[in-house]
């Protein structure tokens, strides 16, 4: 299959022949890659259990991690979902349109194929406006997961979606660089007490602030093992993962820089290719040719919207052995640190 590449804009004017094409794909059950604030999607029809089909085989994903139903219209969550709690409307009122990511009772109109096999479903109202005039344009429920091919970092570029889903689908829309970088926070409203599946933008302090008591899944700060099932299915899977082996290194930071320049000058002895993932005011203290410079610690947001993107390029360099700082930063520090975990398999260096 050849993918078409189209640019839009967020203009309905100018956006509106591409947006046009695109909701005519989706209606027919193919696939179109989407930017969102938060990261790149894979976009089929939510209520056709053979888009739902096409999207895992498209991203090579297991068919029992489900998929998040992105609407374009607070007033459209009744029609995918039951018994909605007055929590979520809460959270609605204040977190959308944006990158928050809601579960709730599934009505019968979403096919169990979306949902994976599970009588939930998740629903988010992307900011946007790229993504908004899309689902728009596309009948309204889009599933959409995020458009890596499994097990890769999520991409945050169109250049990323090409390199992994180029001849699998029908459209990549480049909107060009996403906002946030990080997939969007997961709450989960379906318990008495609503539960954090994903930490994201939207950080647990934001929520708790909304819904006073929050539970927050195991999954999300330890490496689950085989026979516990994480409530979001997809945290069980080694996620946003480079090719390479990736070690945190964490402790007060002369000691950090010290035990990296050591671990780097081993590997560079036998003749390994190895990298440094540093904070903009560490940067100098690493060999200039194997640093990426993530940006300032000061600049929490900076290091959200980049991370993925160098963790893309250990790859594209084909680095055996990537050791980085730890970013634990006050708001975004929960999430950047949960990816940065996962990428490394929880593999942690304490000095
Ligand atoms: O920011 C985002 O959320 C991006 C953009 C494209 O919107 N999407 C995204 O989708 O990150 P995905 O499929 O890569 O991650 C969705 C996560 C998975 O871990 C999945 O297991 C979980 O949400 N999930 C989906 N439906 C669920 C449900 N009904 N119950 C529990 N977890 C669910
Ligand atoms: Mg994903």
């Amino acid at each position: 299959m050849e993918t078409k590449i189209v640019k839009a804009y967020g203009d309905p004017v100018k956006d509106a022949p591409v947006m046009a094409e695109a909701g005519k794909i989706i209606k027919a059950g193919g696939l179109v890659a989407i930017p969102t604030e938060t990261v790149y999607g894979l976009a089929g029809d939510a209520l056709n259990p053979d888009s739902a089909r096409k999207i895992y085989e498209a991203k090579g994903r297991a068919s029992d991690n489900p998929l998040i139903v992105h609407i374009a219209d607070i007033g459209d969550m009744s029609y995918i979902t039951e018994g909605i709690p007055d929590m979520a409307y809460k959270l609605a009122e204040k977190f959308w349109p944006g990158p928050l990511t809601m579960i709730l009772k599934k009505s019968d109109k979403v096919p169990l194929r979306t949902t994976g096999g599970l009588d939930t479903v998740a629903v988010r109202f992307p900011v946007n406006d790229i993504a908004r005039e899309f689902i728009k344009a596309s009948g309204g429920y889009i599933a959409a997961p995020s458009a890596n091919v499994s097990g890769r970092p999520s991409c945050t570029s169109a250049k990323h979606c090409i390199e992994d889903l180029s001849g699998r689908i029908e459209m990549i829309i480049d909107g060009g660089e996403v906002g946030i970088g990080l997939e969007s926070t997961i709450v989960d409203l379906t318990q008495d007490v609503p539960c954090l599946l994903r930490p994201g933008y939207i950080s647990s302090r934001m929520l708790r602030d909304v819904l006073g008591d929050m539970d927050t899944d195991a999954a999300v700060y330890e490496q689950v093992s085989d026979d516990v099932r994480p409530k979001a299915p997809g945290m069980k899977y080694r996620h946003y993962a480079p090719k390479g082996e990736l070690t945190i290194v964490r402790g007060p930071k002369d000691e950090v820089i010290t035990e990296i320049r050591r671990r780097i000058a081993e590997h560079e002895a036998r003749g390994e290719k190895c990298a440094v993932i540093s904070s903009h005011e560490n940067a100098r203290q690493y060999d200039p040719d194997k640093v990426r410079d993530i940006g300032s610690i000061s600049d929490e947001e900076e290091i959200g919207r980049r991370l993925f993107s160098i963790l893309r390029d250990m790859d594209s360099m084909e680095i055996e052995y990537i050791y980085s700082e730890s970013f634990d930063t006050p708001r975004l520090g929960e999430a950047i640190m949960n990816r940065l975990m996962k990428a490394a398999g929880h593999k942690v260096i304490e000095v």
